[in-house]
């Protein structure tokens, strides 16, 4: 997707932090006076250079208001935001907005202007050449995986949702901002045009590094973007502001439980990856091995399964320990067709799906190569979870019942690495 000139392209402009102290916008000042409750109340919140903070919440809950007082469209009633330190309201409007990319909600492109002339808006603003426009509006469609031959003369009828959407995002980045708004900027796809971009993006801002505020009332687009996740309520106020995880493992409020929902474990689960579970070395045994070695020694743990690999120690299956010959050499027919396969990169989530619906519940995780790197199983999985969220100060309680609770003998479980004599003990593999 990255085409040749992105390291041109994004030149990592420095980016900048954004701060808001103590904001609050009336747009009834008859209302204000009355002390009703406003689009944004008392918002104070800080986004570090190169970051992406997502703002979201219901419908109505003061995201866009917040969005447009960055760029001065719309300015508080009371409080301030600062760039870098400095409080926006002593900088001339159009000089903050040069560094600033805004992504309108529902696009807006121009309709009667070429894609060419869309991106280049703010360069045209700023009075660059036109070959100079031309070079950097072709560069920023191929960055965004347009093909400026096919794409730079339609206009923007003559493209479908998702590709619109992508350039006005190709549109917000042209002056290479180091700050972009971007409200609900894949808002009007489908939701699988809609996770593309989303991963496009988070490509894109590996190298962009930019600050990024993002807009959306999605929950799960919230928890996938951004580094850090303000949620606010009808009527402005923050309710929690911090990392996704802290967010789904300690709900600051019932108010953010419900928003993001009893199945925030799982969610939580899909922000890790399989190469986050300390994964100890697997016992394994080889094609060719002597049966009665491998049966004496599959006494020796629990689990009721020999994982047999080939010379190239690539998983081939699993051999149940009653099935192991009394004598001979192990082959290949006497494995079981293999669990899933996992890599590092496999979130926690689709290793639980996978391992739920399989018939040895135990993952195998293999590299580039197909050799084996180690071997989770459920247990391990949620055992893990249940560590980080004590970590991020999870109440014994829980709330709403779903919660870290009453779960007998976590203790053995977190207990150390498995190796030979503490085998993972997925299934019903409990006896010695
Ligand atoms: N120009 C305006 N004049 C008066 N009230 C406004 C104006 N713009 C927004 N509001 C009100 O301020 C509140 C916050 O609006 P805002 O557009 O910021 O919400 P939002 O969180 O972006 O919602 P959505 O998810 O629907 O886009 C709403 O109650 C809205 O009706
Ligand atoms: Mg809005």
């Amino acid at each position: 997707m990255h085409s040749q000139t992105t390291g041109h392209a994004v030149s990592r402009s420095r980016a900048a932090t954004v701060e808001f102290d103590h904001v609050t916008k009336h747009y009834d000042s008859v209302q204000n006076r009355r002390g009703a409750a406003g689009a944004v109340d008392d918002l104070s919140f800080t986004v570090p250079a190169g970051k992406i903070c997502v703002l979201v919440g219901p419908s109505g809950c003061g995201k866009t208001t917040s969005l447009k007082m960055v760029n001065r469209l719309i300015e508080p009633t009371s409080g301030r935001i600062r760039i870098d330190s400095v409080d926006i309201s002593t900088r001339e409007r159009t000089e903050l907005r040069r560094g600033i990319g805004y992504v309108i909600q529902q696009v807006g492109l121009f309709p009667h202007q070429t894609i060419e002339e869309n991106v280049a808006t703010v360069p045209r603003l700023l009075g660059w050449q036109t070959a100079r426009r031309r070079e950097r509006a072709h560069e920023l469609l191929a960055l965004i995986g347009l093909d400026p031959a096919k794409y730079a003369r339609r206009y923007p009828a003559q493209l479908s949702g998702g590709e619109r959407q992508r350039v006005g995002v190709a549109r917000a980045l042209a002056a290479d901002p180091p700050i972009m708004l971007m409200d609900e900027p894949f808002g009007a796809v489908d939701p699988i045009v809609r996770e593309r971009l989303q991963n496009e993006f988070l490509r894109l801002q590996e190298d962009l590094a930019k600050t990024i505020l993002f807009v959306t009332h999605d929950i799960d687009e919230a928890i996938k973007m951004g580094d850090l996740v303000a949620v606010l309520e009808v009527g402005g106020k923050l309710a929690q502001f911090g990392p996704p995880e802290e967010m789904l493992a300690n709900p600051a409020s019932d108010f953010v439980a419900r928003f993001v929902g009893t199945d925030r474990g799982l969610k939580l689960l899909s922000l890790f990856r399989v190469g986050h579970l300390p994964m100890a070395e697997f016992p394994t045994v080889r094609v060719g091995d002597d049966a009665g070695t491998a049966r004496r020694r599959s006494r020796t743990h629990a689990f009721p399964y020999e994982l047999l690999v080939d010379d190239g120690r690539r998983p081939i299956g699993w051999i149940p320990d009653k099935a192991i010959p009394e004598e001979g050499a192990l082959t290949a027919d006497q494995a079981v067709p293999m669990s899933p396969r996992l890599d590092r990169r496999t979130t926690l989530k689709d290793a639980l799906s996978l391992l739920l619906d399989a018939n040895v519940q135990a993952g195998v995780v293999v590299d580039r190569h197909g050799a084996l790197v180690g071997v989770v199983t459920v247990d391990e999985i949620a055992a893990w979870m249940r560590q980080r969220n004590a970590s991020l100060g999870e109440t014994v309680e829980g709330r709403d019942g779903t919660g870290a609770s009453a779960e007998g003998g976590t203790e053995d479980r977190r207990a150390g690495p498995h190796g030979v004599d503490a085998h993972p003990a997925p299934a019903a593999a409990d006896s010695p």
